[in-house]
């Protein structure tokens, strides 16, 4: 089954024809019946640059520029054939996610194929358990859902989200933690834009950080910043304090640029510290099986390594699974295989006539 799908939540204007083919015909996708994927087109503008003079999403602008960037895009998948369309319905801005549900509708409509809506979390979630190969620029990439043992406990993180998502059954998802106020690569945007740097702020702090564990292994840095609810008893997570910590530890001050590596390191240190936390309890608690991470955050070097060590050292009966680099980041190669898992698991309750955009969509609904 090929499926075109179209995502627009934010500010990148992806779209992308996936193939997917099931051995076998039983969930789950495990020895007897894994499922293979092939990326045929993927076809992505980032409006970063764009957004970078206004230091984050500017969501009327992302609306226009999808509007602008979708007909252009698309020009290149004019021939292709496919069986059926996926599109974001969120979460995401609203105004952003009408756009691609609109183009996506006139598609299914003109060629009599289902509209399959998607939720970008389990778009960012199913990718990060596919194991991909062929990663040069995406196209011809393939990849494998296969020997998948649930329970997967995923962490989500990304600009908009923090979430730790249990999964017992296929496609069945219980949010058992969450960020009480800001997401975490919010976090990292705003902080980043304290210290000067660009947006999208993620990798530029992660960059900074790495230059101050090359140069010292260990941290010399004198600006100390908070571990936010490192001892709570919940599987929660919370940000603002922490970014209002850095807006106080930085005011009035002028940062060599060694300090400001240091200071995005201590940042850094003190996220992953969250997360390799909570990772700990959510997987004492729940017993998952399988531990995935996801979002545009799932990039960082760092906190991959961390988990990773935290997994090695106190979790050797599960499994770690980490998404692919180029897709970590918005893009509509998720978006298709998250519909092709579901509609070739045959547990898709999906294809609508119509759908409607919803920004604060969870993925747990
Ligand atoms: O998933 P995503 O592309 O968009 C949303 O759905 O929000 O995530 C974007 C976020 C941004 O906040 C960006 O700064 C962050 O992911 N990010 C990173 C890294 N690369 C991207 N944060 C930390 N380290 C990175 N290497
Ligand atoms: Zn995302």
């Amino acid at each position: 089954m090929r499926v075109l799908a179209i995502e627009t939540s934010c500010d990148e204007t992806g779209i992308a024809v996936v193939e997917g083919t099931c051995q076998g015909e039983a969930l789950p996708f495990g020895k007897a019946s894994p499922l293979f994927f092939r990326v045929h087109k993927n076809a992505l503008l980032s409006q970063a640059a764009l957004h970078a003079q206004y230091g984050g999403v500017y969501p009327n602008l992302a609306k226009r520029e999808h509007e602008k960037n979708l007909p252009l895009l698309f020009e290149q998948f004019r021939d292709e054939k496919v069986d059926a369309v996926a599109v974001t319905k969120g979460p995401g801005l609203e105004p952003a996610l009408w756009q691609g549900i609109v183009f996506a509708e006139k598609m299914a409509k003109e060629r009599s194929l289902p509209l399959v809506p998607v939720n970008h979390m389990e778009g960012h979630l199913i990718s990060s358990l596919v194991r991909h190969s062929n990663i040069l620029q995406n196209v011809g990439m393939s990849g494998e859902l296969r020997d998948v043992t649930l329970p997967v406990l995923a962490l989500l993180i990304s600009g908009g989200h923090t979430e730790f998502v249990l999964m017992r059954k296929w496609f069945k998802y219980e949010i058992i933690g969450e960020t009480l106020d800001d997401a975490v690569g919010e976090a990292f945007d705003k902080v980043a834009r304290m210290l000067g740097l660009s947006y999208p702020g993620g990798p530029e702090i992660s960059r900074l950080a790495e230059q101050s564990r090359k140069a010292n292994a260990e941290s010399t840095g004198s600006l100390k910043l908070p571990r936010p609810m490192l001892n709570t008893n919940t599987c929660d997570v919370s940000f603002s304090g922490l970014k209002t910590a850095a807006l106080y530890a930085l005011r009035g001050k002028d940062l060599s640029e060694d300090e400001k590596k240091d200071f995005a390191r201590e940042f850094e240190d003190a996220v992953t510290d969250v997360f390799v936390a909570k990772t700990r309890k959510a997987l004492r608690e729940t017993g998952a099986q399988t531990f995935v991470i996801g979002g545009g955050v799932a990039a960082n070097k760092f906190i991959r390594e961390s988990l990773q060590k935290l997994i090695d050292q106190d979790f050797s009966d599960v499994e770690f699974r980490l998404p692919e680099l180029s897709i970590t980041g918005d893009n509509a190669i998720m978006i298709a295989e998250a519909a092709l898992a579901r509609r070739l698991s045959g547990l898709d309750d999906n294809a609508k006539e119509e759908v409607r955009a919803v920004g604060n969509l969870s993925i747990a609904s």
